[in-house]
């Protein structure tokens, strides 16, 4: 997934437009990866806004490149390098011309990589890791005195803290649905992931900053909460009770805020899933019914390889708690095939679990080395055309379990939530409580109404509703 994420007028409406230096600064930010980057580009472009920056659509337009990176996905590292060399080639064209472009790398490959970066691309002005945003307008002040800064320190105070917040008509123009970290890092160690590495040990947001920022979030119109965190719900903070809260007691506290009708979480660790956001899931209406959890594959030998640290059997009982608690949850998960080792039997059983769990969605990966994780050194490696094979039959089968999926919705009443336009003027999108984008008439409601809708058909990119009365 790649996405620009700040567009001119949800930056110009903020009406600073010079720098107190009296230069007016325009900045491109490109965004790579999971949805926590996407939030990450939303607090820099803030905080960029505020320091006179504009945003602008094209890195032609800009003076500032803000790259976002994400180092899940294989050779990450190797194409920011090659778009850094892209980058390189029109500073020195800028320079010939008299003007100047500045770069900074943020994210998981800037925490990998640090000062790497800087050697091997030295049109790098700054490189700011995941947990120092917050100093992002220092790093590019000291850069404009002609200064190389490396941000990758795990720093102990809130990185969102030292950002301005956002400001409410910014979060007007991003929409009725919105983001919400509420915690990050990860202290499970599965031996393919990077993720402790790049965001560091757990850490979870105070109670207090996470209603403050739900509650600025339904003051500017938003009706829809997504928490997100590498480990959501291994969440857990002092509440106001003074006991101990997990993600289900937070989520309860969440649904009393007027104006958050919908809320979401998204990534969970089968291992965290505690009888309280069970609970939830079973008593608050405003809890989506909807539930990302990867189990990633189906062997128990596999699963043990990978630091799991649960069996297929505990995870497939802990989807029927899950579903008992709330029977109408989609489920989705993650996947990988050809982690090292895996048999043909193996494969059958991630197979065998899908067969049984019966998702809604899923996201399926071939194992590919992230350097530095255990999974790197393992033997057993397997070749690509298996990977390849494997990874085909299971696409195959979550496909058919997807179509599936979207041919029960037929004919169900659901409320839909109105996002944004559609294709057609006279349409527009709105999401069920699966998380399914719905098409409907546009005289049915407005962006922000949650409308009562039956499903008519499913379609290529969406499936279609009418009015429920
Ligand atoms: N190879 C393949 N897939 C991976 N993922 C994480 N690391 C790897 C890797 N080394 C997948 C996992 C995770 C998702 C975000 O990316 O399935 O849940
Ligand atoms: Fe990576 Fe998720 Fe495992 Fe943490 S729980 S190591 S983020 S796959």
């Amino acid at each position: 997934m790649t996405q620009a994420i700040l567009t001119p007028d949800a930056n110009s409406q903020d009406g600073t437009g010079a720098h107190s230096d009296g230069q007016s600064r325009k900045v491109f930010v490109k965004t790579y990866g999971c949805q926590m980057n996407v939030y990450d580009s939303e607090r820099m472009g803030d905080a960029l806004t505020r320091d006179g920056y504009q945003s602008v659509d094209t890195v032609e337009a800009a003076d500032l490149v803000l790259i976002n990176t994400c180092h899940i996905r294989e050779k990450a590292a190797e194409k920011v390098y090659s778009q850094l060399g892209r980058l390189a080639k029109l500073k020195k064209q800028r320079n010939a011309e008299g003007g100047d472009l500045m770069v900074a790398v943020a994210g998981c490959v800037a925490q990998a990589e640090g000062r790497e970066i800087i050697r091997r691309a030295p049109v790098v002005d700054v490189v700011i890791g995941p947990q120092t945003y917050h100093r992002l307008p220092e790093a590019l002040a000291k850069a404009r005195q002609g200064e190389s800064v490396v941000e990758t320190e795990f720093p102990t105070e809130d990185k969102f803290d030292g950002l301005p917040k956002t400001p409410e008509k910014a979060i007007r123009a991003r929409g009725v649905a919105a983001f919400l970290t509420v915690q990050e890092g990860c202290d499970k160690f599965c031996t393919f992931c990077v993720v402790p590495y790049t965001r560091g040990a757990e850490v979870s947001r105070s109670v207090d900053r996470i209603l403050g920022e739900a509650e600025r979030l339904a003051s500017a119109g938003v009706r829809e909460v997504t928490l997100l965190g590498q480990n959501v719900n291994a969440w857990h903070g002092k509440g106001a009770d003074g006991r101990e809260w997990g993600l289900g007691e937070l989520v309860r506290r969440l649904a009393t805020i007027g104006g958050i009708d919908r809320i979401r979480y998204t990534t969970s660790h089968p291992r965290d899933m505690d009888d309280a956001l069970i609970e939830a899931h079973r008593d608050l209406p405003e809890l989506m019914p909807y539930l990302h959890l990867p189990v990633q594959a189906g062997s128990d030998r596999i699963l043990k390889a990978m630091n799991r640290r649960h069996t297929a059997a505990e995870y497939i009982r802990l989807v029927e708690r899950i579903r008992a608690a709330r029977p109408d949850i989609a489920l989705s998960g993650d996947f990988i095939v050809g982690f090292p080792g895996e048999t043909d039997e193996d494969f059958e059983d991630t197979m065998r679990l899908v067969r049984e769990v019966n998702y809604a969605s899923a996201f399926t990966f071939k194992y590919s080395i992230r350097p530095g994780t255990p999974g790197a050194d393992m033997e057993g490696q397997l070749e690509e055309a298996v990977k390849t094979e494997r990874l085909a039959r299971l696409q195959d089968l979550i496909n058919e379990q997807t179509r599936a999926f979207g041919r029960e919705c037929v004919g169900k009443v659901v409320d839909l939530l109105l996002e944004k336009p559609g294709r057609n003027t006279d349409q527009l999108i709105g999401r069920s409580p699966w998380l399914q984008p719905v098409i409907v008439d546009a005289k049915l409601g407005k962006i922000g109404d949650i409308v009562r809708v039956r499903i008519t058909q499913p379609g290529t990119s969406g499936l279609f509703a009418e009015p429920a009365e």
